[in-house]
């Protein structure tokens, strides 16, 4: 079977220096400002996946001209407001809950209803959470799926500036408002609960009129819509969601060490990082460099030989939320009992992503306590997977997909992990990598 993998070895010893595949998050926020902007963008390194490719399929369906090169791709925005809104028009935002949900922020003010639509995974996530304040600023939501998708968007002829409390600490519910007020003329206010920031340090970089208040919990983010701005050329850094996979890897594979090199390190998206060194995995943060208000660096890892159990600071939830699963896999490795809590958010993910990682940490004979929004994990230094474990029927959830590999690489077993093409919605790269590094191991 061709897209079935299958793992029965555990990695040897390795040392390597890797690049990962471009951020994700930083490649569709690129996307979305250039088609605003005026004139040509040109973005290198732009992750080549599939929720990267869905989102300039979008923007061709509204009109925007796209050229994606081998080495880089190039956008032609027509500036604020300036997509053409046909008839009957059907937008596909795949797996991508950050593409569909920054989107329908851009299109409120469509003249046409414009349909959007989503793969089996999107269809079952909460839209409402930004249907309810994009009605606000002036747009018209349809659904026949309680406010999941499909649904229909279009302006209902007015438009007004709004403020919002955005207190789950989501990144695309902030961002949305914030491609909409964009659009907007007059001051939007948003009051959000921290959550990673790209968005606004892309729209300071671009000089768009905005102003962020810092306080211990929210950031006060105002926006003065309406004004146009120049384009954009970006060299796109690597995912830390994704490099998290190869430092858990490296960290529970014996007398192993890595060097992940170019990767974006973002204060709001390294909790990762935070919680695994509190875990006793030696991380180490080289060659930081400030590149367009965000930080790049390398990240050098080694194995781990006491790994610490964790009560988990919930205040860094929202810092590592796209990296728990991984994280799940450290404390099942950990002596003593973890515990994760206020994480529900988790279950809004691709998958139900709480209840898939305490079901994967079952079948591998890890004890768990599941809630609807925590997690207790009972550890095992010495665990050692024995039997054969089927991974499969999990909404091709890629991070589900990537957590179960580097499990089978470093706990043993007979694993049969099924639909591999999940990766590429993210990290296309990802078996190219692990193959590389499993060959070069010892
Ligand atoms: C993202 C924000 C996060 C994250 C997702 C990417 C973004 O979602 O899980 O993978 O690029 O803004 P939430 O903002 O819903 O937590």
């Amino acid at each position: 079977m061709k897209n079935l993998l299958k793992i029965d070895k555990k990695i040897e010893s390795f040392n390597q220096e890797i690049t990962i595949d471009g951020d994700k998050s930083l490649s569709i926020r690129w996307a979305l400002l250039a088609s605003q902007a005026k004139g040509k963008s040109r973005a290198y390194k732009l992750l080549k996946s599939e929720d990267v490719i869905n989102t300039l399929n979008c923007l061709k369906k509204l009109g925007v001209k796209v050229n994606f090169y081998n080495s880089y791709c190039e956008i032609y925005g027509k500036g604020l407001n300036s997509y053409s809104y046909k008839k009957g028009l059907s937008l596909n935002a795949g797996n991508s809950g950050t593409l569909g949900r920054l989107l329908l922020g851009l299109l409120i003010h469509s003249k046409e209803k414009i349909k959007l639509v989503g793969d089996n995974s999107l269809s079952k996530r909460d839209f409402s959470r930004v249907t309810v304040p994009l009605k606000r600023f002036g747009a018209k939501f349809s659904s026949v799926n309680q406010g999941k998708l499909p649904l229909f968007v279009s302006s209902t002829g007015t438009s007004r500036p709004i403020y919002y409390l955005e207190n789950k600490g989501s990144a695309q519910c902030k961002s949305s408002v914030m491609f909409a007020a964009l659009n907007t003329t007059g001051e939007t206010v948003i009051k959000a609960k921290k959550s990673r920031d790209h968005t606004e340090l892309l729209f300071k970089h671009l000089k768009i009129p905005i102003s962020i208040k810092k306080t211990k919990k929210f950031d006060i983010i105002k926006i003065n819509g309406g004004k146009n701005f120049s384009t954009i050329n970006y060299t796109i850094p690597g995912d830390i969601s994704s490099s998290a996979f190869f430092i858990v890897l490296t960290a529970l594979s014996k007398n192993s060490k890595i060097l992940i090199k170019n990767i974006n390190v973002n204060p709001s998206r390294v909790g990762v990082i935070k919680i695994l060194k509190k875990m006793g995995i030696k991380i180490l943060i080289k060659n930081i460099k400030n590149y367009k208000n965000e930080k790049i660096a390398d990240i050098y890892v080694e194995s781990a030989n006491n790994l610490k159990a964790i009560n988990c600071p919930a205040n860094l939830n929202s810092s590592a939320i796209d990296e728990f699963l991984i994280i799940f896999l450290v404390a099942a490795k950990a002596n003593g009992i973890s515990y994760f809590k206020n994480l529900s958010e988790l279950n809004q993910k691709e998958s139900p992503r709480l209840r898939w990682g305490s079901k994967i940490l079952n079948m591998m004979g890890v004890k768990t306590i599941l809630t609807n929004h925590s997690l207790k994990i009972y550890g095992n230094p010495k665990l050692e997977i024995k039997k054969e474990i089927i991974i499969k029927e999990y909404l091709k959830d890629h991070r589900v997909f990537m957590m179960s590999t580097i499990a089978a690489l470093t706990c043993g077993g007979q694993w049969k992990i099924y639909d591999k093409d999940s990766i590429n919605t993210s990290f296309p790269s990802f078996l190219k990598i692990i193959k590389e590094i499993v060959r070069k191991s010892s």
